[in-house]
Formats: C-alpha cells, sequence, structure tokens
C-alpha cells in the first residue's frame, strides 16, 4: 500500500525523508509528497506531485524546505484519483497540521459531511484530509498547551477502517506523532534522530535499531526520545529488535532492476533460509515454531491461507505436508476462506504465507482462525509484522529485503519454509522416521546450489522470450507440483509484462483450455521428471499438434519431452517433490525478460503495489 516517513533530528528531513520514500516506492508510486517545519517561520512547507518520486523529486530541484523535521508519504491511490491535489501531505484549514496516511477509512463519507458542516474547507478527495481536520479541531479546542499526541488519540479513536498515520503540527518543532491500526509502522530508534517508517528499510541507512507498534498504539518521536502509548494515553512498553542486514542488501547493487537482483540473491536467500536446522541428535529443529509436540500430534487438518505469489507457495506446501504426514491439507486463497465460515477449529493448523506479513486478506484469514480456537502458524519475511505478531508462531523466511512488486526471492524461500514445516510436521507425528527426514532435508540442503547451477543456464529461455514477447496471450502447463508453479508464471507474466496468461494443470487443457490454441500460441510446459511425466508427455503432443509454440522445461538427461519441444530450457535434476524450488526460476526470468523486452518497469508494474493492505 502506502510508504510512510516520519523524521525529527539534525539532518536536513528533506534528504532524510526523501531517502525513505526511495526505499518505500514500492509500496505505491501513484503520487509522492512531504511537509518539512521550517524552523525559521515555523512554517509547515509541503512538496507534492501525481506519479512516481522522481516527478517530486524534480519539483523539489527548484525549491528549498529548511528544517529538521519532516513527514513523507508514496501513494497508493484508494480514495480519489492519483493526482497532486490528491496526493499527500494532507492539512486542515490553516496549514498548521500536516498529515500522511496509509490506510482506508470507511466512515470517511460521515466524517467529510460533518467537517463540512462544521465550516471546514475540504480541498481533495481523499479520507485522509478529513484526519487533518479533526486533528485540527480537537489541537485547536484545547488552547494553550494544546497535546497533539493527546490530539491524534481522539482523532484515532472516531476512525473507522485501517490506518497509519504520521502528524506533524507547526508548534510542536521537536515532535512527529505516528498511529497505527492494522497496518504497519515501525519506530527507528537513533542517536538524537529518530524515524518513523512503514518498514525498516525506510531508515536502516541511519539506525538498525527498530522498534514496532503495536495495535491501537500512538507515537510521540522526540529528537531525544520516544514515548507509545495506546489510545488512552497510558505508556506502553515494547521490545526493540536489531535489524541483521544492511544498506546493501536494498540497493540495486549494479542490477538495472531489484527484480534481476532478487532472483541472483536466491541461492543465498534459501540457504539462509534452510540452514542450520538439523540438531546435534540428527533431528530436525525448528524451534522458532513454539508448537508443542502435544499440540502437533493433536492436529486432524492442516488449512494454508495466503494471496497471489504466496498462495502458489501454499499450493506446493499441500503436496509436501500430505505426502509427508498424511494430514489432509486445503489451501485457500485468504480473501475467499474469512468469509464462507470456514471449519477449523482447536484440531487446525493454519498456516498463513505471506512475505509482507501484512496483507489485509491474510491478516483477516489468520485472525478468523484463531476466534475459531486453530493455531495460527506465520510463514513470513517481515520481523515484526502484523501476520508475525497476531500468529502463535512463526517461521521467518530468511531472503533479506525484498523490494521488486513481484515477488522472486520471498516465493522461493516460502517454498523451502513449506517444505521445512513439512517434515517437522512428519517428525514430530512419527509418520517419517529419523532417516527419511535426514535424506529429505539433505536433498533441500543441495537445493541452493541446484538454483545457483539453474540461474546460469537461463539464456535460452532469455532469448525466447524476448522472441515471443509481442505475443498477447500465453499458457503455462504442469501437473503435480509442476501445476502450481503453472499459476505462479502465468501471475509473474500478468503483472509484469500485462498479457493474458494462463496456467492450467496439463491433463485439464482437454477439457477446454485447448481451445485456446491457435498456431504459434506460445505454451510453456513444466515437464520436469516426475512419475506423471509421460502422461504429460502427451498433453505436450496435443497442443503441438494444434500448432503452439512449445516451451518445454525439462531435467537433465529426460529426453521424453525433446521431440515436441520447440524451445528446450533444462533444469539440473533434484527430487521431483522439491522440482518447484528449481522450475521456479525459468518461470521468473521468462516474466522478466518478456515484460523488458516490451520496454516495462519489472520493479513497479502498474497498479500494483508490492504491500496490499486492503480488503
Ligand atoms: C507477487 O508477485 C505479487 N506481487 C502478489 O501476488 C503477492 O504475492 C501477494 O500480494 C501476497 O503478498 P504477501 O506475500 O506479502 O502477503
Amino acid at each position: 500500500m502506502c510508504g510512510i516517513v516520519g523524521y525529527v533530528g539534525e539532518q536536513p528531513a528533506l534528504d532524510v525523508v526523501m531517502q525513505g520514500l526511495r526505499r518505500l516506492e514500492y509500496r505505491g508510486y501513484d503520487s509522492a509528497g512531504v511537509a518539512v517545519l521550517d524552523p525559521g517561520t515555523h512554517a509547515l512547507n509541503v512538496a507534492r506531485k501525481a506519479g512516481k518520486l522522481a516527478n517530486l523529486d524534480a519539483e523539489l530541484a527548484e525549491t528549498e524546505l529548511p528544517g529538521s523535521l519532516g513527514i513523507g508519504h508514496t501513494r497508493w491511490a484508494t480514495h480519489g484519483a492519483p493526482t497532486d491535489r490528491n496526493a499527500h501531505p494532507h492539512r486542515d484549514c490553516s496549514g498548521a497540521v500536516a498529515v500522511v496516511h496509509n490506510g482506508t477509512l470507511e466512515n470517511f463519507a460521515e466524517l467529510r459531511d460533518g467537517l463540512t458542516e462544521r465550516g471546514h474547507h475540504l480541498a481533495s478527495d481523499t479520507d485522509t484530509e478529513a484526519v487533518a481536520h479533526l486533528i485540527e479541531e480537537r489541537y485547536d479546542a484545547a488552547g494553550t498547551g494544546a497535546d497533539l499526541a493527546a490530539a491524534v488519540r481522539a482523532v484515532a479513536k472516531e476512525l473507522d477502517g485501517s490506518f497509519v498515520l504520521v502528524v506533524a503540527h507547526r508548534d510542536q518543532p521537536d515532535l512527529v506523532v505516528g498511529a497505527r491500526r492494522n497496518l504497519p509502522l515501525v519506530i527507528g530508534l537513533g542517536d538524537g534522530e529518530n524515524f518513523l517508517a512503514s518498514d525498516v528499510t525506510a531508515f536502516i541507512a541511519y539506525t538498525r535499531e527498530a522498534r514496532a507498534v503495536d495495535q491501537d498504539q500512538v507515537v510521540e518521536l522526540r529528537r531525544e526520545g520516544v514515548r507509545v502509548t495506546d489510545l488512552d494515553g497510558n505508556e506502553v512498553a515494547g521490545d526493540t529488535y536489531h535489524v541483521d542486514w544492511d544498506t546493501a542488501a536494498a540497493e540495486k547493487a549494479g542490477y538495472e532492476y531489484f527484480m534481476l537482483k532478487e532472483i541472483e540473491e536466491q541461492p543465498e536467500a534459501v540457504a539462509e533460509t534452510i540452514g542450520g536446522r538439523l540438531g546435534r541428535d540428527g533431528r530436525l529443529r525448528l524451534d522458532e515454531l513454539a508448537i508443542s509436540d502435544e499440540d502437533i500430534r493433536g492436529f486432524h487438518q492442516v488449512v494454508i491461507v495466503a494471496c497471489g505469489s504466496s498462495y502458489h507457495s501454499g499450493l506446493v506446501g499441500k503436496y509436501a505436508i500430505e505426502r509427508w504426514t498424511r494430514l489432509p491439507t486445503q489451501v485457500e486463497i485468504a480473501s475467499e476462506f474469512r468469509y464462507r465460515d470456514p471449519v477449523v477449529g482447536r484440531d487446525t493448523l493454519v498456516i498463513a504465507i505471506s512475505q509482507s506479513g501484512e496483507t489485509a486478506d491474510t491478516l483477516e484469514a489468520l485472525r478468523h482462525a484463531r476466534q475459531q480456537g486453530a493455531w495460527v502458524m506465520a510463514v513470513t519475511n517481515t520481523v515484526g509484522s502484523s501476520i508475525a505478531r497476531e500468529s502463535d508462531a512463526v517461521f521467518y523466511t530468511r531472503s533479506g529485503p525484498e523490494i521488486a512488486v513481484a515477488s522472486t526471492k520471498a516465493v522461493m524461500t516460502q517454498l523451502a519454509a513449506v517444505y521445512l514445516v513439512g517434515l517437522h510436521l512428519a517428525q514430530v507425528r512419527g509418520t517419517r522416521d529419523g532417516d527419511e527426514v535426514r535424506s529429505h532435508y539433505a536433498d533441500l540442503a543441495a537445493i541452493p546450489d541446484l538454483i545457483a547451477e539453474t540461474l546460469t543456464r537461463m539464456d535460452p529461455m532469455r532469448k525466447v522470450a524476448r522472441e515471443i514477447s509481442a505475443a498477447e496471450r500465453v499458457l503455462f502447463l504442469g501437473r503435480h507440483v509442476g501445476y502450481p508453479m503453472a499459476l505462479e508464471g502465468a501471475l509473474k507474466l500478468k503483472e509484469l509484462a500485462y498479457v493474458s496468461a494462463e496456467g492450467f494443470p496439463a491433463g485439464e487443457i482437454k477439457h477446454g483450455p485447448i481451445a485456446l490454441i491457435e498456431q504459434g500460441t506460445p505454451v510453456v510446459v513444466l515437464a520436469t521428471r516426475h512419475a506423471l511425466a509421460p502422461k504429460l508427455v502427451t498433453n505436450v503432443q496435443e497442443i503441438k499438434a494444434r500448432g503452439a509454440r512449445t516451451i518445454v522445461i525439462a531435467t537433465d538427461g529426460d529426453e521424453s519431452a525433446t521431440p515436441y519441444a520447440d524451445d528446450l530450457i533444462r533444469i539440473p535434476d533434484t527430487k521431483s517433490l522439491l522440482s518447484p524450488l528449481l522450475t521456479l526460476v525459468p518461470m521468473q526470468v521468462f516474466s522478466a525478460e518478456f515484460a523488458m523486452a516490451r520496454g516495462l518497469d519489472v520493479d513497479q508494474p502498474r497498479n500494483l503495489a508490492k504491500s496490499v493492505t486492503v480488503e
């Protein structure tokens, strides 16, 4: 969704805030804006511009915004079109208050009507602007010595929906106030300076000490300290944590796009995620899961909830968990799960998979599951995220920051995570003996090198992607664990290249989708070695006979589909159940190359945002 930054310290606030926004631009790029408090004139000077941050940068080239207290915003539009006047920060009637907001306010129409009746003039179409005017009312009503944090707390109580607010007031030269409900807000703790941001990447260049802000809490950020309260003004304690990656991890390191860098980082990301999991006793150890063996033995079903690419990781998880544990496992799109009155209870393990840990649909699904008494385990890449904090147990994928909107290395580590979780459940429940668990773990431990090898073989995939980049329709076929990867390949291509792309179980094409095939239709087939490979080869023959251009991904040494492949992409051999950890790579490379050949920005595809914090 939107990215938010707040800063108070000794440095030029504009530089700090703009740098933070650059790091957060993946969260939304419909418009951007900043407000900086001028210590000389006590004016809150605002600059804002529709479009990407570069437009604001160009605007600021002509403008001076002196001061060492500032707030900033990069927007993914919800209420109001992505125009200059709807760009944040928004101000009250007199320009005393500036507010940036991430989220959506469900009662905004009512709030705006009330404000208009009380004589306020609202200049934008946003829900956010109402907040600035409400704070103005509360603050001004308190008179001399008014307390900005108290005004924000009072207003927060009036708001329905989700929000992170960061607020500055021209009479408060040493105070930025933040508030959160349902969406992420993190404090960066510096020396003589402090930060607020949607995620730690915004301030990682200045400090690696952080504290997450909890539900319905308000932060008072000053140069020399931070105070956090609940909405009634009671101070609340919280844990600080050290961020164990640095600025370099959040930079492009010479790649044209973050996505390309993140694809290349996958061997290391998987190695980080699976490494060191075997104890001295030879047993797999996922200590962080904190669910007792007794509880694990009591589960009768597993339900995986997730959205988008994370859902595809969940689909792979179903194959592994059912194979190794024999526990019935369902995978459900989080936005559907929540509203169909699902049958879950104390005997259910719900696994919520989310890179960002902030996806609203997944968060609501896990809340619903917990209300029904189910155990919830998060698989997430984001320490301190809402999904991590609201779950009973957390498995952190260790892919490092993922900036490109299209998820690559995070999905890869989610796959590694679901295999590990499946093995752990099997070990505890005794459905696989120690030797077998160790053997599967050894296969997983070999995967980083195999991903690295796969990455070296992607030139033919890039070549074919460029050759067919004018195509307006691409189909993806797979069977068994190849099917979720076909879905993932199609999603990646849709989101990056804006072409119609669909993934099918290969056996299903004769039930309808084969009608889509005409002379030259590109079809990517995940034909890696597994028990169903002969059936898949038959499917390749069927589409080839109808004129498809077949782009076949095959395992080293397997020639069964070679006669029917127009383009043959080879990947190394591994156990067929683990093959998604390798077939994911050509899916990513294909979509990125295809989109770049069409001249598109693969880091910031249109209409999308990295973290979707609205339902
Ligand atoms: C992936 O490329 C997409 N950008 C998107 O489908 C994403 O996986 C989905 O929005 C879920 O996000 P999450 O993992 O942060 O919950």
